[in-house]
């Protein structure tokens, strides 16, 4: 609680003075805990916004980044917590400028990243933009490999909040944590505060060192595709890492696709599409799981449906806890295809999501014993249904919910005393 008070005295003081580097020198270099929450703060929880990738592929423009800003705060996504708009590859031109300078394509993008920023800016939105580690881009662009220090200058001028730093083209003789650790002490010393999301794909055992680099993100996993297979082997493959997750560097099992229904100029990502069950899974496991929630849907034209799974207040707040806590696994009796995932919250209650990924209706239920809650406690769970946003009543002992094929709950529980349930 005490540190809860300092975290939003200090985020008053920071809105008032601006940049973090100013604030820093205001609080004095030996103020080493004060310096470390002003850094944390930059992925105090996991980031949310929107990303260009899932949809747009390399059909991206300004007038798609403006007009996608104003859907995000007209429909009520900024609002719910989405604050990063992010211009994934190929935004750029094929070459660097004379001076060794990363352009922006003159077609795509005629005003400029600054001039795009700024918008971005004004609708209180906060603006990410793509790189790679390499000597090129996944796509094929410029990479940042030896402009390092050089293009996060670039990046800081243009207003840049956000870096999401790929793996492609890493020249041999590289090492992935040397390479994430250059970037990062890059945008450090770059005069703004600058999010890194270190898109690494799960390899050279990033868990162990990425948050070391001074990465806030890191995408540990292949890229998602829109089809509930891709879904749960992305989250199967992240299961046992839960605990390299936490408040400053969060695991990202990479974007959304809640809402594509298999539409999208991308053919890597549009693999046929999912139920609006299945989405609807995906966005109870990327929110128990501590993911960021990045959307990669055309919010322009957002389902009402997917808007409803997209914008759920209850899950979100259990993604954006403010103890970042990880989750832990409960398996259920006699279904190797079902389980259950819990999670303690910073005001005391339990985050409890029930699983269903087999292929028939499955009544899933957890007994409150294997959550450290022994009936003879003379305690039980107050239930609460974030999807249905409904109070369930008190349970005692289990809970149990049937669930479609695909399917999930997600429930916040109150631990109470049960003396007065009849
Ligand atoms: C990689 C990343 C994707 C996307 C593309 C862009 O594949 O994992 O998320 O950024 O590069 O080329």
């Amino acid at each position: 609680m005490i540190g809860m008070k300092i975290i939003k005295a200090m985020m008053v003081k920071r809105k008032k003075t601006g940049d973090k580097i100013n604030q820093i020198l205001i609080f004095g270099q030996d103020d080493l805990f004060e310096r470390s929450i002003l850094m944390r703060q930059l992925a105090f929880t996991p980031p949310m916004g929107w990303n260009t990738w899932n949809t747009f592929y390399d059909k991206i423009s300004d007038e798609l980044v403006r007009s996608t800003a104003d859907a995000m705060v007209e429909q009520g996504l900024l609002d719910a917590g989405y604050e990063y708009l992010i211009l994934d590859d190929c935004w750029s031109s094929v070459d660097r400028d004379e001076s060794g300078h990363l352009v922006p394509d003159p077609e795509k993008f005629p005003y400029g990243i600054k001039d795009l920023a700024d918008y971005v800016h004004s609708k209180g939105l906060k603006f990410g933009i793509y790189s790679c580690c390499g000597t090129r881009t996944c796509a094929r662009y410029p990479g940042s490999f030896e402009h390092e220090f050089d293009d996060a200058k670039q990046f800081a001028e243009w207003g840049v909040d956000y870096l999401k730093y790929d793996n492609c083209h890493r020249p041999r003789s590289q090492t992935t944590p040397m390479l994430y650790r250059r970037m990062s002490m890059a945008l450090r010393n770059s005069g703004r505060d600058i999010v890194l999301a270190a898109c690494q794909w799960g390899i050279d055992d990033v868990h162990q060192w990425i948050r070391s680099s001074g990465a806030q993100t890191f995408r540990s996993t292949v890229d998602i595709q829109d089809s509930w297979d891709s879904i749960k082997s992305t989250v199967l493959s992240q299961m046992d890492k839960q605990n390299c997750n936490a408040p400053g560097c969060f695991n990202d099992m990479d974007m959304l696709v809640v809402g594509m229904y298999g539409k999208g100029l991308n053919p890597e990502t549009s693999q046929g599409g999912c139920t609006d069950e299945e989405y609807q899974t995906h966005f109870s496991l990327w929110a128990m799981m501590n993911s960021p929630l990045i959307i990669g849907c055309d919010i322009r034209s957002m389902s009402p449906k997917a808007k409803e799974i997209l914008t759920n207040k209850e899950v979100i707040a259990i993604n954006q806890d403010p103890e970042g806590r990880s989750c832990y696994k409960l398996s259920v009796c006699g279904d190797d295809d079902s389980f259950v995932l819990v999670r303690p919250l910073a005001d005391g209650d339990y985050a409890v999501g029930l699983f269903n990924f087999s292929e028939r209706e499955w009544k899933i239920s957890v007994d409150f014993w294997d959550l450290g809650l022994p009936a003879a406690a003379g305690l039980g769970f107050k239930i609460r249904d974030c999807y249905a946003h409904e109070d369930l009543g008190v349970f005692t002992e289990y809970f149990a919910a049937p669930l479609p094929p695909h399917g999930s709950g997600v429930y916040r529980c109150k631990v109470i005393s049960t003396d007065h349930v009849v």
